[in-house]
């Protein structure tokens, strides 16, 4: 990264503050086209199950989600079912939820603290390392190389406060080359100090068409018309690093409900930049691809919403989480009353508004006999989102991937067509 990611916080500011006070706008080059079957789709679906979530760093979850030696999570990512956990030194670790006798669960809790999981089949016990401690009586099993046999285990790496992995345990590739600077930025945040609140999830469709809605602020003042308000902006401005994305408004509305979610900079937009404060400057939707999103909210105290998209076994199913994370746990009843209510808020927003949405284009879509869906000039998150999919599906290798991320260039608040040279 060229720039300190503190100074290219706030050239971001900066360029959103510029647009605003002269009312403009800055958009993609063109319509973008996307093919009609791309979110039903199975041989698509299979590839992006291999390609993307098989090969790309994902977010798991945020650090303080697991605190504490021997806590420990259960995903199911695809087709993978993992353990993400804390280990006795500290250390994150992942691996795969099969124990390495016939292959059972070694545990069917969603989360909990633990030192060692025993295989409910024949009684194998493994650390929370992940390494086979114990085969049930041994000297009638026969002879195998114990140290060989520890759950598979995939790369993981704690940044930012975030646990990124690569959910593949015969993956050559390593995490950090992905994230483009990206987690320097969001360092800025300093999660690694902030608190877990807690965890909602709930049934969506197919991946893309669940996360394409936090990709862009046009349907905000109609969908959310009830909830944010008609007055909301529907403008938002994208800054890539590679593949991830950062929008906030160039809409300069004085406080509004959507303040912190949509990152509005009115707030600071009349101030010298030397009064410019990290928080608001902040503001704003932070996607990690391939299915993240962080977004922030004043409700009880600072705080964000963690959502991650994560697909399932069939093209047309994913489940949303939600985490909620918070500089400081709130102190009174009152504030976390405050704190709770937002999240409620912001589910019901998510889940009754955006994912409705979603489940009706994946209802009527394939008999719909539209060939093309389009994206607009003011899409370009969603323009962004669909293209990378497209081009990490078409990395047939790891080092066409590699390439794919070495080539792509990082922009910071210049209009698209200066992107390419950015
Ligand atoms: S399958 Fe786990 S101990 Fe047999
Ligand atoms: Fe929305």
């Amino acid at each position: 990264m060229t720039r300190e990611p503190l100074e290219l916080l706030k050239s971001m500011a900066r360029h959103a503050i510029g647009l605003g006070h002269r009312q403009a706008m800055e958009y993609a080059d063109d319509v973008m086209l996307l093919p009609g079957n791309t979110y039903s789709d199975e041989t698509q679906f299979a590839l992006e199950m291999d390609r993307i979530f098989g090969r790309l760093p994902l977010i798991l979850g945020p650090s303080s989600e697991l605190a504490a030696p021997g806590d420990f999570k259960t995903m199911k990512i695809g087709k993978a079912s993992i353990i993400v956990a804390r280990d006795k030194s500290g250390q994150i670790r992942g691996y795969m939820n099969a124990c390495r006798h016939r292959g059972v669960k070694v545990t069917e809790e969603s989360c909990g603290n633990a030192s060692r999981f025993v295989c409910p089949f024949h009684g194998w016990t493994f650390g929370i390392d992940g390494k086979l401690i114990g085969i049930s009586a041994r000297e009638d099993f026969g002879d195998v190389e114990k140290s060989a046999l520890g759950l598979r285990e995939f790369p993981v790496l704690e940044k930012a406060g975030m646990i990124w992995a690569i959910v593949n345990p015969d993956t050559n590739l390593t995490i950090e080359p992905f994230l483009k600077g990206y987690d320097e930025i969001l360092a800025l945040f300093g999660f690694s100090e902030w608190k877990f609140f807690s965890k909602r999830s709930f049934k969506c469709p197919n991946w893309k068409l669940s996360f394409d809605g936090y990709l862009e602020f046009y349907h905000v003042p109609v969908l959310h018309g009830e909830t944010f308000g008609r007055d909301t902006t529907n403008r938002g401005l994208y800054y890539t690093w590679g593949p991830h994305q950062h929008i906030k408004t160039p809409d300069l509305t004085p406080d509004h409900v959507a303040t912190e979610t949509l990152g509005y900079m009115a707030r600071i937009a009349d101030l010298a930049e030397a009064e410019w404060d990290l928080e608001t400057m902040s503001y704003g939707v932070w996607t990690v691809f391939p299915c993240i999103s962080i977004a922030s909210f004043g409700g009880g105290g600072r705080g964000v919403m963690i959502s991650q998209v994560l697909p399932g076994e069939n093209v047309g199913e994913s489940t949303t989480y939600q985490y909620y994370i918070m500089e400081n746990l709130p102190e009174t009843q009152e504030l976390a009353d405050r704190a709770e209510a937002q999240f409620a808020f912001l589910q019901e927003v998510v889940e009754r508004e955006d994912i409705a949405m979603a489940y009706s284009i994946q209802d009527t879509l394939p008999g719909s006999h539209i060939e093309n869906l389009y994206l607009g000039r003011n899409e370009l998150g969603n323009q962004n989102f669909h293209s990378w999919v497209a081009k990490v599906v078409a990395a047939e290798d790891d080092e066409a991937l590699v390439r794919l991320f070495e080539q792509s260039p990082v922009a910071h608040g210049v209009p698209p067509k200066e992107r390419a040279e950015a």
